[in-house]
């Protein structure tokens, strides 16, 4: 095999109390990459469509900068180089997963052509080196569900120890991307430092709740759960409509509503597909009242993560 084309799934990250560790792949919307073999070894990007924002410059680009982490780790380099073209179709400073989403493609795409040396899990630490270019931080969050689908969570970073969580199959998103771009590398420099206890004891009684609501298929205790005090209530300012979104989601039958990553898109999760679609039209409303274009989608919990496609 010369050439591969793959899908790897936009992402959630957080999901309200899980900062930097807990996340969930969505259907549909990702990044397309084809990956060539090439004679002349190296990597080059020879087409990026769907975002004039991105460097082809191979030092530059996330896809490169996490293959180039894969191709580090082989115990022979291999006498070929790889060729890139991407479709991006997750905006970059969306909040959903856009740089992992190209990383998991190409680390993914790459190992196939390789024969497989690497596990799909032992690929989000390479992945996880495109994050680093893009926002300071090798967080994987996002890298995880993207390669891997469904929900994630990052028990530990070192050792990198990844959960592959059970969730409910009634369980629906529904996400709003308002046209606006927020950096993760901002928005991570945002963030305090140090957390208050107090906070801390809010935060993992809730992420406890939220995995084991996940587990037990208790939508009441996920619900519950889905509350952040540690990254919201800084981000939430930089999302024109945020709060009246978290209110008129719950209002429209959601279970919670947070922001998605690092914003500035909001997700919400909902029991069944009905409700999460009528949150999807309670978010457009407000955003054509606030005067701001949106983006809405709405998605089952994608179980595959990164595919091969034709
Ligand atoms: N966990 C990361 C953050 C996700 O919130 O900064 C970025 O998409």
């Amino acid at each position: 095999m010369d050439s591969i084309k793959v899908f790897a799934p936009a992402t959630v990250a957080n999901v309200a109390c899980g900062y930097d560790v807990l996340g969930f792949a969505l259907d549909e919307i990702g990044d397309e990459l084809i990956i060539s073999k090439k004679e002349t070894l190296g990597l080059t990007i020879s087409a990026i469509y769907g975002s004039d924002l991105l460097s082809k410059d191979p030092n530059r680009n996330v896809i490169t900068v996490a293959t180039q982490a894969l191709l580090n780790s082989l115990d022979e380099a291999p006498e070929f180089g790889f060729d890139f073209r991407l479709t991006k179709k997750v905006q970059p400073g969306s909040g959903l997963g856009s740089s992992a989403s190209s990383s998991a493609a190409a680390v993914f795409g790459v190992n196939r052509l390789l024969g497989e040396p690497f596990s799909k899990t032992k690929l989000v630490q390479f992945a996880m080196q495109g994050e680093k270019l893009a926002s300071g931080v090798p967080h994987a969050d996002n890298v995880a569900p993207s390669l891997l689908g469904g929900f994630t969570l990052i028990r530990s970073y070192d050792p990198l120890d990844i959960i592959e969580l059970d969730y409910p199959d009634e369980l629906y998103a529904t996400v709003v991307h308002p046209n606006i771009e927020i950096k993760t590398s901002d928005a991570k420099r945002m963030l305090k430092k140090q957390i208050e206890l107090r906070d801390a004891i809010v935060q993992w009684g809730n992420l406890a709740g939220l995995i084991h609501g996940l587990a037990k298929e208790d939508f009441a205790l996920i619900g519950r759960s889905l509350e952040d005090v540690i990254a919201e209530p800084i981000r939430g300012i930089l999302i024109p409509g945020f709060e009246e979104a978290k209110k008129r989601s719950k209002k429209a039958g959601a279970l919670g509503c947070s922001i998605s990553g690092s914003g500035p898109s909001i997700f919400a999760l909902s029991e069944g597909l009905q409700t999460a679609q009528k949150v999807a039209e309670t978010f457009r409303s407000l955003f054509e009242e606030i005067g701001l274009e949106s983006y809405q989608h709405v998605s089952a919990i994608n179980p595959k993560g990164t595919e091969v496609i034709k």
